[in-house]
């Protein structure tokens, strides 16, 4: 089965989809038959391209980073032209990866709306629009019937999302807790190891796991996007950012993280969600010190991990990286896969792996 693509935004993650593409492309073919054609690319910086036969992926992967790059490509101009990409008649599927806006969830919510409206797939990696408004997105996908999903939003390439949904649908899921910031996992390690908060944070920012404005990671608003997505998904909350408790690491006592293993603890950043017992759903971010037999609490450097607690199985716990941009590529594949799964009947899959 073809499937056609459109990537709108061509930065680290849609690069990196662009490279899974190419190394995975014969893979996917003869294990899942289907064959990923990327057919049109927007980018704010790098322009547009379209070519219904299909671009070639790795030069896409590898496209200099100089203005209106996407020029050089046949059918390719400098400006962007998103609207175009997402419209296209032959494109299937948009693949939505541009910046993140917490406040507005622009432009994705666009993106979203026009996919939507063109009769398009959408998978994205972006939390602002799930987060402020992903009850009406998937309500008006459902109806449309398109997929839609966003597994690389908590925890990138983790499948959080799908294991919740998926592997725990015959649970009642009471609460959650997770580290769900590399960054500031990565700094409390680095702090308890020793280091200042200020020589911790150079540290993620040379390894490249903090932004230039670390801001969202410090300060805890990314993980109140992601514990909104998780509580809006797993515990039925209806609400804003601002409506959760936040705090982040930055002013936590850099000897209180150093002293905590001593008194049996670790500090961790933690996004939690809790319905209490007269249904009432409570939710936070802040920095906990953790009992070191606590599975978080052994959730080092900057990998995320989230527990879930459940009635049938108690306490389920899942972790692994929670940033990368291969990572978050791989999220968006799992999301195109999965939608194809639920529009291909399950039987297919297991006759032709059975076959293999
Ligand atoms: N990287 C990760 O580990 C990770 C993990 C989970 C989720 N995410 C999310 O995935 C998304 C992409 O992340 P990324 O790391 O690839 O970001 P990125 O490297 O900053 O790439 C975003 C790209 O989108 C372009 N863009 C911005 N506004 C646009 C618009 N209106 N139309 C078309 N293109 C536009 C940007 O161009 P300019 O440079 O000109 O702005 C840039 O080339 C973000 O929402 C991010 O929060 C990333």
């Amino acid at each position: 089965m073809q499937l056609n693509l459109a990537i709108i935004g061509l930065g680290g993650v849609g690069r990196g989809f662009a490279e899974l593409v190419a190394d995975r492309g014969v893979a996917l073919l003869d294990r899942h038959d289907i064959d990923l054609k990327i057919v049109a690319v927007s980018d704010a910086f790098l322009g547009f391209a379209f070519d219904p036969e299909g671009l070639d992926p790795l030069q896409l992967a590898q496209l200099p980073r100089e203005a209106g790059a996407l020029a050089a490509l046949s059918g390719g101009q400098a400006n962007p032209d998103n609207r175009r990409a997402i419209t296209e008649k032959v494109v299937d599927f948009v693949l939505e990866a541009t910046v993140t806006d917490p406040v507005t969830g622009e432009p994705a919510m666009t993106h979203c709306n026009l996919a939507r409206e063109s009769g398009k797939h959408f998978v994205t990696s972006n939390k602002g629009p799930i987060a402020l408004d992903g009850r009406r997105l998937r309500r008006e996908a459902a109806t449309s019937r398109l997929g839609l999903d966003y597994e690389g939003v908590v925890m990138s390439g983790t499948p959080v999302l799908r294991f919740g949904r998926e592997c725990l649908a015959g649970c009642r899921i009471d609460g959650f807790r997770g580290i769900l910031n590399g960054t500031s996992n990565f700094m409390l390690g680095r702090i308890e190891a020793g280091a200042t908060f200020q020589a911790a944070l150079k540290e993620a920012q040379d390894l490249g796991y903090a932004e230039a404005d670390p801001t969202a990671d410090i300060g805890g608003s990314d993980v109140r996007l992601k514990t909104l997505i998780l509580a809006q998904e797993f515990l039925g909350f209806h609400g804003a950012p601002t409506d959760i408790e936040m705090q982040g690491i930055a002013e936590l006592k850099a000897e209180d993280v150093h002293a905590a293993p001593a008194q049996g603890r670790r500090w961790k950043l933690i996004g939690e969600g809790r319905r209490n017992a007269d249904g009432r759903i409570l939710l936070s971010v802040r920095p906990i010190a953790l009992p070191l037999s606590d599975p978080l609490a052994g959730v080092g450097g900057a990998m995320n991990a989230i527990t879930f607690s459940t009635d049938l199985l108690g306490d389920v716990t899942v972790s692994g990286p929670g940033a990368g941009r291969r990572e978050t590529a791989f999220a968006l594949l799992s999301d195109i896969l999965g939608i194809v799964r639920m529009a291909v009947p399950p039987r297919y899959n297991l006759r032709k792996a059975a076959s293999q």
